[in-house]
């Protein structure tokens, strides 16, 4: 794989600023890739200044008003968010984010400047009933759809659910198999379909990542559990 690679770590809701802190100052410098720290929002700002880029796990689409506990992109750039998670399979399925709200959330991500890591993946009885393709084309032609203008700067996250906090990750073979489906429906959108990085999320540990890493359409991991140790993020982006 000869395109930048990108370990992004997903913190959910866990963590504290001791374990913010242990991170700053252990994570070293990693030259080559993009090592980024998706923390919960209120650990932001103290989380800018280390050895990686820092996100948010989701963003507001609306830039500001009566809507009680959401934060805009506004705010988050000011805090020195560069990148955000958005639909998140545990927000589609929590909050009930359609595919039309994560395109425009990815949409407005774009807008204001940032990096959107947008997630799509199936649930196990789609897996099982053999329509993943199907399934994942019509999350991922929602988010084309609207964001079209700016595809270089998107990055997608396949994350099949049943693979997620399973300690069950896809095997290389079937991941690569989606990344691949995934970059053929970007073809269809963009001559810069070969740029967009594409990730693979669930399961990913410092054991299986050097065989993901390995695909031809394996830009990177979404990190969840594996990113709470610095010891297994480390090694995991030192795989990539
Ligand atoms: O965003 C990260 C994914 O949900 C993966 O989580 O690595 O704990 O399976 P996991």
């Amino acid at each position: 794989n000869s395109k930048r690679m990108m370990v992004a770590g997903n913190w959910k809701m866990n963590g504290n600023l001791e374990m913010l802190s242990h991170f700053k100052s252990s994570l070293p410098v990693f030259e080559n890739i993009d090592v980024v720290l998706c923390v919960p929002s209120v650990y932001i700002k103290e989380a800018v200044g280390a050895n990686f880029s820092v996100g948010a796990q989701d963003c507001s689409e609306h830039e500001s008003g009566a809507y009680t506990g959401d934060i805009s992109l506004s705010m988050l750039a000011e805090l020195g968010a560069e990148h955000v998670i958005i639909g998140h399979s545990e927000r589609r399925q929590a909050y009930s984010e359609t595919n039309e709200r994560v395109a425009i959330k990815a949409e407005k991500a774009l807008e204001n400047g940032f990096v959107p890591i947008v997630c799509v993946g199936e649930p196990l009885e789609v897996r099982e009933s053999g329509n993943v393709f199907e399934f994942v084309g019509e999350q991922l032609a929602a988010i084309l759809n609207r964001c079209k203008q700016q595809l270089d700067k998107l990055v997608i996250a396949y994350e099949p659910i049943w693979a997620i906090g399973t300690g069950k990750t896809a095997s290389p073979e079937q991941a690569q198999e989606v990344h691949a489906f995934i970059r053929s429906e970007l073809k269809k959108s963009s001559e810069l379909y070969s740029q967009i990085s594409i990730l693979y999320g669930g399961s990913v540990t410092d054991v299986n990542a050097a065989e993901l890493f390995a695909q031809h359409d394996i830009d990177g991991a979404l990190v969840g559990g594996a990113s709470l140790k610095v010891d297994s993020f480390k090694i995991i982006c030192e795989h990539a």
